[in-house]
């Protein structure tokens, strides 16, 4: 039986990939320090005996040492996330990111163990090359915007686990994410999905920050975990960096209006300006599409779900919490 590890598996995407991975036969050790994550995330899997909880931080280098070292592979997920909590906390952002990812990396290095690191496609930055590519140049805003922190620290934990790669053929993969969205996540750090759903089936205001023209592409959790699960099973994906999400691109207003149709809500939409959330400064990308060529010729990655799955799945679990 394969052990794997989870860092920030009691997460958002953590938490998933703990039962895909459960399911695949794995036994599984997340370790998470509930900064954004929650026991809640992963209570239905405590009673199976091939299910371990650890709380603790990835920063806490004698418990991820013995961590690494029993485990066959690990899926480094744990990280600042969210666009509020990074402008609000920039200095617990680029520890978490990249002091983590050191510690996560020296460690499988010294070990051997197949890792994959959990990247952005905050990384591309300004970039305006549509569809985004992994061998993409990419342009970064000003080191005085926070904003631009999670980037440029992701982008530093890309850099050190390709130096891995270079240095002692760490077999490490570095999947670049992009708007995953899906039952769980949590609307309190800015994710837009979920907030709108929530607002929608209450009937209340749905709150689009900017004009609304700025466009996403929305992947369902299920067909990230599928990526994410693959990933290390393809020698070929050591020492790369990997795309993984969805194409479909949507405007943020279309995206309103579409939580409301499926949602049957009597919601309207407003509009408020990203400076009135986020304070002056703040900038935004009008449009992130992801190439998907590289993923689909590694592990034969295609998403499955599309927007109307996403919308009715994060609408099922948000009315059993009401
Ligand atoms: N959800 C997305 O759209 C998206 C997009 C791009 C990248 N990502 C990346 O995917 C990964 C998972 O994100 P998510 O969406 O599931 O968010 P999440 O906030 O639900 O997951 C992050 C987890 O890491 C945990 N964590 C934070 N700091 C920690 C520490 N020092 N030690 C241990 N655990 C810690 C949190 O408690 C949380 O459970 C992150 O690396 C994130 O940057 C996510």
């Amino acid at each position: 039986m394969l052990h794997s590890l989870i860092t920030g598996g009691a997460g958002f995407i953590g938490s998933h990939l703990c039962e895909r991975l459960l399911k695949d036969g794995h036994s599984v050790t997340a370790i998470d320090d509930f900064s954004t994550g929650s026991r809640r995330n992963v209570a239905h899997l405590a009673g199976n005996p091939n299910f371990e909880l650890i709380e603790g931080t990835v920063l806490d280098e004698a418990l991820m040492e013995k961590a690494i070292a029993r485990a066959d592979r690990v899926f480094h997920l744990a990280s600042a996330v969210g666009v509020r909590l990074i402008m609000e906390q920039p200095v617990k952002t680029i520890e978490t990111i990249f002091n983590g990812s050191d510690v996560v990396l020296r460690h499988c290095a010294t070990h051997r163990k197949r890792v994959v690191i959990t990247s952005t496609s905050e990384v591309y930055g300004k970039g305006v090359s549509i569809p985004f590519r992994e061998e993409d140049d990419t342009l970064s805003g000003a080191t005085s915007k926070h904003r631009w922190a999670y980037a440029c620290a992701k982008a530093l934990d890309e850099f050190l686990a390709l130096a891995h790669f270079k240095e002692s053929q760490l077999p490490v993969a570095i999947v670049r994410l992009f708007n995953t969205v899906g039952p769980r996540q949590t609307g309190q750090y800015g994710m837009v999905v979920p907030r709108f759903v929530a607002s929608a089936i209450r009937d209340q205001p749905i709150v689009v920050y900017g004009d609304g023209l700025q466009s996403r592409c929305f992947a369902h959790v299920l067909d990230v975990v599928e990526g994410l699960a693959r990933v290390l099973e393809h020698d070929a994906c050591f020492g790369k960096v990997i795309n993984l999400g969805t194409d479909q691109e949507i405007s943020i207003n279309d995206l309103a209006a579409q939580i409301i149709a499926i949602t049957g809500s009597r919601s309207r939409i407003e509009h408020v300006p990203y400076e009135a959330v986020y304070g002056d400064g703040f900038e935004d990308m009008l449009r992130r599409v992801p190439s998907l060529e590289r993923a689909n010729g590694l592990f034969g990655y295609a998403p499955v779900r599309d927007l109307r799955d996403i919308i009715q799945d994060v609408a099922a679990s948000l009315r059993a919490q009401i």
